[in-house]
């Protein structure tokens, strides 16, 4: 299983520092295949334990140059990040990103090498609708997105199960992965209210390659009870 931990706009490099090296000793007892984490920009580090990836929120698909606010690929080098969450639903929502200018990041990524963390999803009035919109949606955020890519891993989270308690029962989440699986070949996560409660469930799940966790990754010995339920996929 693939265990990864959002952090979000949550941690300041000093807490992210103590919460890595807390990690760190659970993870002797993991079952995981590979475990990351993507902290905020001022909390990106090297972990004490090699074990344990550090990926990047968000990247400006440039070098380096004019984009104030943003942080592009000298940066996110030269602190020896190479893996990147792309689509978050945070970002296509909050932050208003397009899928035009998503599918621009994922081809710059990918021409970096990027390890990319792709998320897709729907909002509620297009769950309650039934799976054949729910894959129509998916399909948008899917354009001009290179499937094929060795390094994609892809996290399926619907938008209303994200930050909302609320997990997609496994019924949802099983239908869903197994029409994405269809046409999407790379390990595929389910994100949006995973816990320790809900993740038994999820991991037993054939459909399942892993999570990807925002509000339960925030404490480190709460997260690392998942390193211990998850089960080793290969
Ligand atoms: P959540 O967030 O676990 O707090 O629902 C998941 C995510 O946004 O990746």
């Amino acid at each position: 299983m693939i265990i990864a931990g959002n952090f979000k706009a949550n941690h300041t490099f000093a807490t992210c520092e103590a919460y890595l090296a807390e990690f760190a000793s659970y993870i002797d007892e993991s079952n995981a295949d590979d475990i990351y984490i993507f902290p905020p920009f001022t909390a990106l580090q090297a972990p004490l334990d090699k074990r344990i990836r550090i990926g990047a929120q968000n990247g400006y698909p440039a070098e380096k140059g004019s984009y104030t606010g943003e942080i592009c690929l000298e940066q996110l080098s030269a602190l020896g990040i190479d893996t990147i969450l792309i689509g978050h639903s945070e970002r296509r929502h909050i932050i208003k990103e397009t899928q035009e200018f998503i599918a621009r990041k994922f081809e710059f990524f990918k021409r970096n090498n990027f390890t990319i963390f792709y998320c897709v999803g729907e909002p509620i009035e297009v769950r309650q609708k039934g799976l054949e919109s729910v894959l129509r949606y998916i399909d948008d955020q899917l354009e001009n997105i290179d499937l094929e890519y060795p390094n994609l891993i892809v996290a399926y989270e619907p938008v209303w199960a994200i930050g909302t308690g609320i997990s997609a029962s496994l019924d949802d989440i099983e239908e869903t992965h197994k029409a994405l699986r269809e046409k999407i070949a790379a390990p595929l996560l389910y994100g949006g209210s995973v816990n320790a409660a809900n993740a038994e469930g999820i991991f037993a799940s054939p459909f399942v390659d892993g999570v990807l966790v925002g509000n339960f990754s925030l404490k480190a010995d709460e997260f690392s009870k998942l390193l211990k339920l998850s089960t080793v996929r290969g």
